[in-house]
């Protein structure tokens, strides 16, 4: 991953989440979306989704770029999503409540901000993604 992106978005992220609140901004833009969005989280143990997010966002930020630790533990992660039939129209929905939450939370919020976000999920996105398109492929 870029550095100059990484180091942007690890202050961001370190501003952000000094409000706790942050993560129930998140959760709450995304679930409200849509139906649809919101029977993915129906009984869902809601804490510890969010403590696993707030892990998974600060491994990013320490982690330089192409750590097999960080790609396996991604991949896993698109496996899970995957057996939750999660597709990537609702992904593009995720990344834009989170964004939403930064916006609010990141009193330093600018453009150049927004691109790191950006920059550093759509990185994880299609990492996720490419886990599943190779277990499509092994399994034809
Ligand atoms: C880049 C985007 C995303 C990241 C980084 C992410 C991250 C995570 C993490 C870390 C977990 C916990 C996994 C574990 O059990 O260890 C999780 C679970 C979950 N995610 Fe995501 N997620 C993303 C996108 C989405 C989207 C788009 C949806 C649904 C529309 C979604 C729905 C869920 C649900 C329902 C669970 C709970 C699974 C359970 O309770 O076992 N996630 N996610």
């Amino acid at each position: 991953m870029n550095q100059h992106n990484l180091e942007i978005f690890n202050r961001s992220l370190q501003r952000v989440t000094s409000s706790p609140a942050f993560f129930d901004c998140f959760y709450d833009n995304f679930i409200n979306q849509s139906d649809e969005i919101s029977r993915f989280f129906k009984n869902r143990d809601m804490a510890q989704l969010k403590k696993k997010l707030r892990e998974t966002l600060f491994m990013l930020a320490e982690t330089a770029e192409g750590r097999p630790g960080l790609t396996l533990y991604i991949e896993m992660l698109g496996r899970i999503h995957k057996r939750l039939n999660v597709q990537r129209k609702h992904f593009n929905m995720w990344e834009e409540a989170l964004l939403e939450a930064v916006k609010i939370y990141d009193d330093e919020y600018d453009d150049e901000v927004l691109a790191a976000w950006l920059y550093v999920i759509d990185e994880v996105i299609e990492t996720m993604f490419s886990a599943l398109e190779e277990a499509r492929l092994k399994a034809s």
